[in-house]
């Protein structure tokens, strides 16, 4: 039996809507394996600027850092969008996961072989395909000086993006290690034609590689050329590490080889403390509210929580297979469908949860 404290960061838009899937989801794993999960629900993003004025309350980073896990809906909206606005949802999640420390962002791009046809690429490319891309989350341009300039009258505005030493190092070797235990190929992608900080990645990138994973298959591909290799051939590809802003859109672009960002999970680890884990999309204002929202990249995202923070791999497993007999049901929510007969987020819950077993 184990003992767990999961804190539920829903946020907006389609945020509550798939949390609450995935909250059944683990409660019913507690039951049948044994396991004590306690959630705890706390503000984020919109609704939490909406509440107290601030995307990330203290309350909600207190409570995170006591917690064993975090599981995240999606922050955002076109509420909270103006660009004069002081302060923003997403802050809000830059902020904790600068707070706490979690600087690989794992997003593993899993091809279901019962959704191979939901992708819009053809099969014949995509079949096969598994990828691990491991994000650097917490460096970069994203959390590089930034601001304005008057510049005379011609207003500028600037962001920075920095990488350490350091920083490259910790990313690329949990990536290498990533690799020994999949295929042992690594690829690291950069603009290092054009950008210092893609040439100091790639100088430590390729030290890293030699003195510590000789053993490792590495090689190193620009980032506009790699926008088009995955789409060409993504099976080509084992575990790719790259930069923030890099990875952001990546996997983003990827999403589309097993069909559907609603299917894309992550988790986002440190060195210590509790992991973060949220699906790759956002808030998806377009579809928020209408109760059809894609729950399963939620739901595999607590999975992975599972197995990378509480160290509960059968359970994982179950929930995985859960999801795998759903599809093989033929049930599909309306971005898996391609047109087809679809169910909505409850519906979709609902059969994992019918389909969960020891
Ligand atoms: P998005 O990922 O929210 O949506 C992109 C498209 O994918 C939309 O058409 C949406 O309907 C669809 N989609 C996304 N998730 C889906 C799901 N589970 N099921 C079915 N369809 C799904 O990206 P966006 O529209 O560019 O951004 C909307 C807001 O979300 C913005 O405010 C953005 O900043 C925020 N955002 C937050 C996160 C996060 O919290 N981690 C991630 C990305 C974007
Ligand atoms: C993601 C999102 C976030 C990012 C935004 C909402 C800050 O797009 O988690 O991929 O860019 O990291
Ligand atoms: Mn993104």
């Amino acid at each position: 039996t184990l003992k767990a404290n999961i804190v539920l960061l829903p946020g907006d838009g389609i945020g509550p809507e798939i949390i609450q899937q995935a909250e059944l989801v683990l409660g019913r794993i507690a039951d049948i394996f044994g396991h004590e999960f306690e959630f705890e629900s706390h503000l984020i993003g919109g609704i939490a600027i909406d509440t107290c004025g601030d995307p990330l309350p203290q309350a909600t980073v207190d409570a995170c850092r006591a917690s064993n896990a975090i599981l995240l809906g999606a922050v955002g909206g076109p509420k909270w969008d103006d660009p004069s606005a002081k302060t923003r949802p997403e802050a809000g999640l830059l902020r904790i996961r600068k707070e706490l420390g979690l600087f690989a962002n794992l997003r593993p791009i899993r091809l279901f072989s019962q959704l191979v046809d939901a992708s819009p690429l053809k099969r014949e490319i995509i079949e096969g395909t598994d990828i691990l891309f491991l994000r650097e989350l917490t460096g970069g341009i994203y959390f590089g000086a930034s601001g304005r300039d008057d510049n005379n009258g011609d207003e500028s505005a600037y962001q920075q993006m920095v990488y350490s030493v350091s920083e490259v190092e910790r990313i690329v070797r949990l990536a290498a290690k990533a690799a020994q235990g999949r295929d042992n190929r690594l690829t690291s992608v950069d603009k290092a034609n054009v950008l210092e900080p893609s040439r100091l990645w790639r100088q430590v990138a390729a030290r890293v590689m030699t003195e510590e994973f000789p053993d490792v298959q590495y090689d190193v591909v620009l980032v506009d050329a790699m926008a088009m290799h995955l789409i060409n051939r993504p099976r080509d590809f084992d575990v790719v590490v790259t930069g923030n802003m890099f990875g952001d859109i990546l996997t983003d672009e990827a999403s589309m080889l097993p069909g559907s960002l609603g299917m894309l999970p992550s988790a986002s680890l440190g060195s210590d403390g509790p992991g973060l884990y949220e699906p790759i999309h956002g808030s998806a204002p377009d579809i928020a509210g209408k109760g059809i929202a894609n729950p399963l990249a939620t739901i595999l995202a607590a999975a992975m929580m599972l197995r990378h923070s509480l160290d509960l791999p059968a359970e994982a497993d179950a929930i995985e297979a859960a999801v795998e007999a759903v599809l093989a049901d033929g049930l599909r929510t309306a971005d898996i469908a391609r047109g087809a007969e679809s169910i909505g987020t409850e519906a979709m819950g609902n059969a994992v949860l019918q389909r969960l077993t020891q």
